[in-house]
C-alpha cells in the first residue's frame, strides 16, 4: 500500500521536478506505436529507450536520445543505472520518455521504474503499447484465442530456466526463448500436452524480416533449430488455423535508401529504411547503423541519389540479383551501375 503522499505525487500531474512517462513501443512495426504514444514522444525533452525499440521510429523525434538497451560494442544501462539516470532528468525540470519495447508491463520492468518514481515523489503517466504476444498474433494469423478451440491464454517467460511455468491455458505464448526454447518445449511436454500440439516460433514479429516455424511439439523438440531473439513460442491448437502466405507475407518488402519515398505508400508494401548519411555523429546515429539489414528479406531497393548508392554500399557489396532495384534518375543510375557493375535498375517515375 502507497502512502498518500507517494500517491499523490504518481497523480497531480506535471511535478516541478519534471514528469515521466513510461510508454510501450510495440512489437516492431513503427506503425503499431499509439497516437498517444507519438504525441508525448514528440513532446519530450528526453527519451530513454531500449533495445528492442526500433531506430526508424527514433528518428521521429527530435529529444534528447539516450540508448539504453544492451548491444555489442555499446555502452548500456544496469537497471539500477537508469531509473538514476530518469530521476536524473525528471529532477532536472524535463519531460521524460521512457520508452520500452511491446507493453511496460509484461515482462518489460515498468513496474519497477514506477516504484522508484514513487519513492522519489516524481509525477507519471503510463501509455501502453501492443505487447509482443498480439503483434505475433496479428502478423502470423495466429488467434490467440478462438470459439471452441481455445478460450484461454497464458503469457509466459521462458527465461531463466528455473522460472519456466505451464499454466492451464489452451494457449501458452513464451517470452525470452532465445536460449531455452528446448527446456520449454520439455517442460510443456512434461506437462502432459500431447506430442502433436501445434507449436509456432516467431521471430522478429510485425518486421520486415519476421520468420515464422511451425511444427509439433514433437517434432520441434528432436529439432535442432537455433532461435534468434527477438522471439517468441506459441503453443496451442490455434496455430492449426495459421497459413503459410498470411496476409503480412504478401506484403513487398521495399529498403529505402534516402529520399522522398512517398510512392510507396500504398497497402501492398512494407518500407524498410535505411539510414544513407555517410558520418555518424551521436551514439543514437551510431545505434541506427549498428543493425545491419538482412538482404534476405528484401523484395526491393529504391535508391533517391548518388551519395546514397555511395553510402550503402560499404555494408552490402552486393545485391542479390532477384531483388529489384529502382533509383530516382539518370545520375543514381549511373552510380548504381558503376558500384554494383548492374544495369539491372529502373528509374521511378
Ligand atoms: C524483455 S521482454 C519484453 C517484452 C515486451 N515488454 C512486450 O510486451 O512485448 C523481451 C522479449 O519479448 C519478446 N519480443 C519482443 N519483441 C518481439 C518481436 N518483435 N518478435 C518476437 N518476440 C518479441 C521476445 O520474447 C523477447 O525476448
Amino acid at each position: 500500500m502507497k502512502s498518500a503522499e507517494e500517491s499523490n505525487a504518481a497523480t497531480l500531474g506535471p511535478q516541478p521536478g519534471g514528469y515521466v512517462y513510461i510508454i510501450g513501443a510495440g512489437p516492431g512495426d513503427p506503425e503499431l506505436l499509439t497516437i498517444k504514444a507519438d504525441r508525448v514522444l514528440r513532446e519530450a525533452d528526453v527519451i530513454l529507450y531500449d533495445d528492442l525499440v526500433c531506430s526508424e521510429l527514433m528518428a521521429r523525434f527530435t529529444a534528447l536520445k539516450i540508448f539504453t538497451g544492451k548491444r555489442k560494442d555499446c555502452h548500456h544501462f544496469e537497471q539500477e543505472a537508469i531509473n538514476e539516470e530518469i530521476l536524473r532528468h525528471a529532477r532536472a525540470g524535463k519531460k521524460v520518455a521512457r520508452l520500452k519495447g511491446g507493453d511496460p508491463f509484461i515482462f518489460g520492468r515498468g513496474g519497477e521504474e514506477i516504484e522508484v518514481l514513487r519513492q522519489n515523489g516524481i509525477g507519471y503517466e503510463i501509455i501502453p503499447g501492443i505487447t509482443a504476444a498480439h503483434g505475433a498474433s496479428a502478423y502470423t494469423e495466429i488467434p490467440l484465442t478462438m470459439r471452441k478451440i481455445s478460450s484461454s491464454v497464458a503469457f509466459c517467460t521462458g527465461h531463466p530456466v528455473s522460472k519456466i511455468q505451464v499454466p492451464d491455458a489452451d494457449t501458452l505464448v513464451y517470452y525470452m526463448v532465445a536460449t531455452t526454447v528446448h527446456e520449454v518445449l520439455d517442460a510443456v511436454a512434461q506437462k502432459g500436452r500431447d506430442e502433436n500440439t501445434p507449436v509456432a516460433i516467431v521471430q522478429n514479429a510485425t518486421r520486415y524480416n519476421q520468420s515464422v516455424l511451425i511444427g509439433t511439439l514433437g517434432e520441434l523438440r528432436r529439432g535442432e533449430k537455433a532461435v534468434y531473439s527477438p522471439a517468441l513460442l506459441i503453443v496451442g491448437e490455434t496455430i492449426s488455423l495459421c497459413v503459410e502466405d498470411n496476409w503480412f507475407s504478401k506484403k513487398k518488402k521495399v529498403l529505402i535508401a534516402g529520399g522522398d519515398s512517398s510512392m510507396y505508400n500504398t497497402g501492398e508494401f512494407i518500407k524498410v529504411n535505411f539510414t544513407c548519411k555517410g558520418a555518424v555523429e551521436s551514439e543514437h546515429e551510431r545505434m541506427e547503423n549498428s543493425e545491419p539489414l538482412d538482404l534476405d528479406y528484401i523484395d526491393e531497393i529504391y535508391f533517391s541519389s548518388p551519395l546514397c548508392v555511395r553510402n550503402f554500399q560499404p555494408f552490402y557489396a552486393e545485391i542479390p540479383a532477384r531483388i529489384i532495384v529502382t533509383v530516382a534518375d539518370e545520375a543514381t543510375l549511373a552510380e548504381y551501375g558503376k558500384l554494383f557493375g548492374g544495369d539491372a535498375a529502373t528509374i521511378m517515375h
